[in-house]
């Protein structure tokens, strides 16, 4: 094992639990600090675990990361209780003929990155899920793409992190302790209290961009995307709705249908940039009109939640993930995992893997600096380790 080090990660969402989870499983001491461990993004998240269905034509550059993390993935969840990890594979769905178009050109993409996707006639499309409308106009089958259960993964991830010996401290952090030469040597919380630690890993998403204390250069643009959310109660008699996550494209927007183990689905998502953080009427009228395009006895479903939360953009929807320069070089005892945008379940065991490397001097790919934290700060000096 390296030497051991102590580890304050900063953020208790699926992204700072893993980081955390990780250092545990590696020998490090870890203290956790989130006033309400879980309660952000990671709250609202559909847990869709979707390389192949999530490829988005400006993100291929992702493409390589999310598909290392997918694999990870087994490995990460080893030794965690119930995280409601399926495996059955995703649909893709097309509602009108301009929809159909669009998912072709996704397919091709996909296709071209060497992903398995197989095409499903309508017929096919409502064996495998008979619960499909008959008017979909086109589907294909992503049969590598999983689904989690954020908030079951959470609680499991405490769970461990709690039973392997790590401090959870349920507060705010309010700035990074600094030494004079400019190395970071832990946290400050809000009432004072200083947690001294050899690495401190900010990964609170939005609020990583708001702490005192980072390099004056550091420009972190993070920015809300805002997501409304529902969870709904199959009827018995209903049941399974969906065996598989059923993701479409109706009228040209995204919605999903993810099934969930104790019977309720879980329809997703909006985006909106309009600053509003509580759920949308619009949203929620949009989310139930198209999920109910895909699978019509969604109109029979009982609403039982609705939620909204941001999720952490950039400007390249790219993640801020790694060390960050100042004057000197890279900063002694900082590491940034944040800006997940979508992906931020997804990506987890990846920003795990990373950030315990980095915390043991592991030199981390080359392939990874793309994702630097300070690639939109003024000035950009010293080398990734
Ligand atoms: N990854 C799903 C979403 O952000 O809505």
């Amino acid at each position: 094992m390296a030497v051991q080090k102590h580890l304050a990660v900063v953020g208790a969402g699926i992204v700072g639990l893993g980081i955390a989870w990780e250092a545990a499983r590696r020998g490090h001491r870890v203290t956790v600090i989130d006033p309400a461990p879980g309660s952000g993004a990671t709250f609202a998240a559909a847990g869709m675990l979707a390389p192949v269905s999530e490829l988005y034509y400006q993100e291929e550059q992702l493409l390589a990361l999310t598909l290392e993390s997918a694999r990870r993935y087994p490995d990460f969840l080893q030794g965690l209780g119930s995280t409601g990890h399926q495996t059955a594979g995703t649909l893709v769905a097309a509602f009108d003929a301009a929809d159909r178009l669009a998912l072709e050109d996704l397919r091709q993409a996909q296709l071209a990155q060497g992903l398995r996707v197989e095409q499903l006639t309508s017929r096919e499309a409502r064996r495998l899920e008979p619960a499909l409308s008959p008017a979909l106009s086109g589907a294909f089958l992503a049969p590598d793409d999983h689904q989690i259960d954020p908030r079951a993964l959470s609680a499991a991830l405490l769970d461990a992190l709690a039973g392997a010996g790590a401090g959870i401290v349920r507060r705010r952090a309010a700035a990074l302790a600094r030494s004079g030469t400019g190395e970071v040597t832990g946290v400050v919380l809000d009432d004072g209290t200083r947690i001294a630690a050899d690495e401190t890993v900010m990964a609170n998403g939005l609020g990583t961009a708001l702490l005192d204390g980072l390099p004056a250069s550091l420009r972190l643009p993070l920015r809300p995307v805002y997501g409304d959310i529902l969870r709904l109660r199959v009827p018995q008699a209903l049941r399974p709705l969906v065996r598989l996550t059923v993701r479409g494209l109706v009228r040209g927007l995204p919605v999903y249908v993810v099934p969930r183990e104790d019977g309720t689905v879980v329809i997703g998502a909006t985006s909106r940039e309009d600053g509003a953080d509580a759920p949308s009427a619009g949203g929620v009228y949009q989310l139930l009109r198209d999920a109910q395009a895909l699978v019509p006895a969604v109109a029979e479903l009982q609403l039982e939640e609705t939620t909204c939360r941001a999720r952490p953009g950039t400007p390249d929807n790219a993640p801020l993930l790694g060390r960050v320069a100042e004057s000197e070089g890279d900063v002694p005892g900082l590491l940034v995992a944040t800006g997940f945008f979508r992906h931020g379940v997804l990506l987890a065991p990846a920003a795990a893997r990373v950030c315990a490397d980095l915390a043991e001097g592991l030199p981390v790919p080359a392939e990874l600096l793309q994702f630097r934290p300070d690639r939109f700060s003024t000035s950009m000096e010293g080398s990734q380790r």
